[in-house]
């Protein structure tokens, strides 16, 4: 058991993209660049020609069904990631946000940038909790610019020579100290 309930998988087909698409149209109001609904030939059209080196989509599923969405996006410097995530609407208010933004976070593998409303109220007690925060006053549409450092706040990271010890130790003694 991992403890998730969420379970990712990397978004890789057509037929991925249009439950991406689905799900992304259900939270399009919630979005700070472009709100508009994108049609399915819009989205067929992204996928043939989006840059995958700089740009991953991920779907999750909960227990079984296509539930949620994330776009992890490398910014032109390379050095920072922008990362968009959604929930269907019938699946929103089960605690489900939590393990999306977490997983999300872990995945970008950079430090984030990006934005989002100030009246988006739920989004903003998920990120602030896993270690977003605001770095300026909203703009006249009430959207403030947000960064997360990485590794966020919640993952405890090792240095090589702690995994080394650990190792050493487990060949020593069979078994994980805790
Ligand atoms: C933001 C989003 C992912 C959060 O997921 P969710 O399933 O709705 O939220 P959760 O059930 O995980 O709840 C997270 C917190 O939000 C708050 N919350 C939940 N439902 C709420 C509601 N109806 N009204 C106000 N706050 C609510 C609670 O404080 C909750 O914390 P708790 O579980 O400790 O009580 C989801 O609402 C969503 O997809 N929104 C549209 C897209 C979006 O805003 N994306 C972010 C910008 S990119």
């Amino acid at each position: 058991m991992s403890g998730w309930r969420l379970k990712p998988r990397l978004a890789l087909c057509l037929a991925d993209f249009e439950v991406l698409r689905v799900i992304r149209n259900e939270c399009r109001e919630y979005m700070t660049n472009f709100q508009g609904e994108i049609t399915e030939g819009q989205q067929e059209a992204y996928f043939h020609s989006y840059d995958s080196y700089r740009t991953r989509h991920y779907i999750y599923s909960y227990r079984g069904e296509d539930v949620a969405f994330s776009v992890i996006r490398t910014t032109d410097s390379g050095t920072e990631a922008i990362v968009t995530f959604g929930i269907a609407e019938k699946w929103r208010g089960q605690g489900l946000g939590w393990d999306l933004c977490k997983m999300a976070l872990m995945a970008a593998g950079l430090p984030i940038v990006g934005d989002r409303f100030v009246s988006n109220k739920r989004v903003a007690i998920i990120d602030d909790t896993c270690g977003y925060r605001a770095i300026g006053p909203p703009n006249e549409d009430g959207i403030e610019p947000v960064e997360c450092p990485w590794p966020p706040p919640f993952v405890e990271m090792q240095t090589q020579q702690q995994v080394y010890d650990e190792i050493v130790r487990y060949h020593r003694y069979g078994e994980k100290e805790s």
